[in-house]
This record gives C-alpha cells, structure tokens and sequence, in this order.
C-alpha cells in the first residue's frame, strides 16, 4: 500500500488478494486453482462492470428464486447454465470435433435414466403425440467399422412441446432404449419432433425476456449411445427447416445434426408396417469415438 490511505484500485486489489492468498492453502490442487481463477475473473467482472450493492442484491435474488423453483423435476441451475451457453462451451471444451464422429451437443434436463427398453423397430413413442416418424441408421466406429451391440437411449418432446416428465403423474412416452443390431443398424419409431420452449416461467425465462432473446428451443430428437471400448455420446439431430435452427436458446445446433425429414403419404412403411395416416422418416447414422482417439 502507498501512503496512509490507499487509493480505490488499490483497496479493490487488496481484497482480491486478500480472497485469493485465502485459498493459497487448499489440499486439493484442482480445487484450488479452479477458486483461484473464480475469484480472479468474478472479482475482475465485478470491477468491470462496477457492480451496484443493488445489483448485488438483485444477482442473489435471482439465485434464490432459481433454488426455490428447482427440485426433482426441475433444474433452473442447468437452464441458467444452458441458456449462458456454459453447457455448451463445456461440451466444446471437453467433446473436440473428432474427424468422421458425430458431434456432440447439449444435455439437457429431460433424460430419464432406466427408460423402457424396446427390440430394434419398435416405438419409443408409446402414446405421445405428434405425426409417426422412423429413424435409423448405423451405430459405427470412426474407423468404418459397424459396432453391434451399442445402448441407444432416446428421448424426445411431443408435437405440444412437453416431455413426458413434465406432464403431472408418472407417465413414460416418448422415450426409449434399444441396442443396435449385428451390423450396428438401429431404427424406431417415434414422433417428427417439434420446436419447444426452454421453461420459461422462473427467473431465467426472465432474463431471456429481459434481453429480449426467446426460449425456443428447435425440433429435436435427443440420443446417449454408448458402447464399451467407445466414448459417450451424447447429441440430437435436430429437423432440417425449423424455423428456430438459427436461434436456439441454448446455443446446441451443430450443422453436422441437422436431418432431412421425408414425409410419406399413408401406406406400407419400408418394415412392412401399415401406417394409416402420414409419416414420415429421418435417417441418421452414429459415429462413436474410440476410447483413448482423438
Ligand atoms: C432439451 O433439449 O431438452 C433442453 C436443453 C436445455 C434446456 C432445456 C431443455
Ligand atoms: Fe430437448
């Protein structure tokens, strides 16, 4: 310090320095330079920003209304999160685009783990609404090679918008577990996926009005397909033409994920089934990570 009384920046830097020496003793090394960088770059923000005590109160406000409104259904954390485009800088972070892989996108909050199990052609959708949709592919390894055998997890909202787990009771639609077959193939009816919005009606869907940006969400059809000896993957394909491709509230559309849909008239599917009403059909093949590539 200069002098008897230090000067503002030197009275902010001396409380920055002060935080920062105070987890100079953390065992853990990750932790302690993960609260070091936290501290340095929360302190500069504020700094930046030259945060209000009225601000400040207003930031906790919102972090209190986020934890009252979360709970077993609902994570406001991870919308806040999404919609801050920290889910996806994550995945960017720790999911490199690997030449000739599908790419990886969001998670999202609606994965149910235990889903029904369904045989390879069946419907996953299983009373959700919306128009018949067949999807297949191959489940294959970066090197070409077809990987049978492989967990397929799907799930997906209805043509209202709603996944099942948001709906009162304990209802399962619309999403499903298979394994691909011998030469990795998998297919399954569903629904043609339909834009959404994100929750809107806590304190984020606030935000987003407050900065003027939507909570739609595009068509989309979320998968977790694993595989022992492959890395994780965790994507959607999301439906060519939607109108929100290009304003997704959580920043997850990649290029590499966005499908044709072929609509067909009512008649004989390619399984043979007898669809009485339109469908329609997206054909996406998935390719896997070798463990320890890339
Ligand atoms: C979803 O796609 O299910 C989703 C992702 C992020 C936030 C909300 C929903
Ligand atoms: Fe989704």
């Amino acid at each position: 310090m200069n002098g008897e009384h230090a000067g503002g920046a030197d009275r902010e830097q001396a409380v920055t320095d002060e935080v920062l020496a105070s987890f100079g003793g953390t065992v853990d090394p990750r932790l302690r330079e993960v609260m070091r960088s936290l501290v340095r770059h929360l302190h500069a923000f504020a700094r930046e920003v030259r945060l209000s005590e009225r601000e400040w109160e207003a930031a906790i406000e919102f972090l209190t209304r986020a934890g009252h409104i979360t709970d077993e259904r609902r994570q406001e954390f991870i919308l806040l999160s999404d919609v801050l485009g920290l889910s996806m800088l994550t995945v960017a972070i720790n999911e490199p685009a690997v030449p000739g892989a599908t790419e990886a996108t969001v998670f999202g909050p609606f994965f149910v783990d235990g889903a029904p199990e369904i045989p390879l052609g069946g419907d996953i959708a299983r009373g959700a609404a919306g128009t018949p949709c067949h999807v297949s592919g191959q489940v294959r390894s970066t090197d070409g090679s077809p990987i049978a055998g492989a967990r397929v997890d799907v799930w997906e909202a209805d043509e209202d918008g709603f996944y099942d787990v948001q709906y009162s009771g304990d209802r399962s639609a619309g999403r499903g577990r298979l394994r691909s077959g011998a030469d990795g193939e998998y297919r399954f009816w569903s629904v043609l996926p339909a834009p959404y919005p994100i929750p809107h009606d806590g304190p984020v869907g606030d935000l987003l009005a407050a900065a003027g940006r939507g909570p739609m969400r595009p068509a989309h059809l979320h998968f977790k397909v694993t595989a022992p000896g492959y890395r994780t993957l965790i994507t959607h394909i999301f439906v060519a033409g939607d109108p929100y491709l290009g304003c997704d509230a959580v920043f997850g559309v990649k290029d590499g994920l966005v499908v044709e849909a072929e609509h067909h008239p009512a008649g004989t599917a390619p399984d043979g089934s007898r669809q009485a009403a339109a469908w329609t059909a997206m054909t996406f093949d998935l390719v896997l990570v070798p463990d320890g590539a890339g």
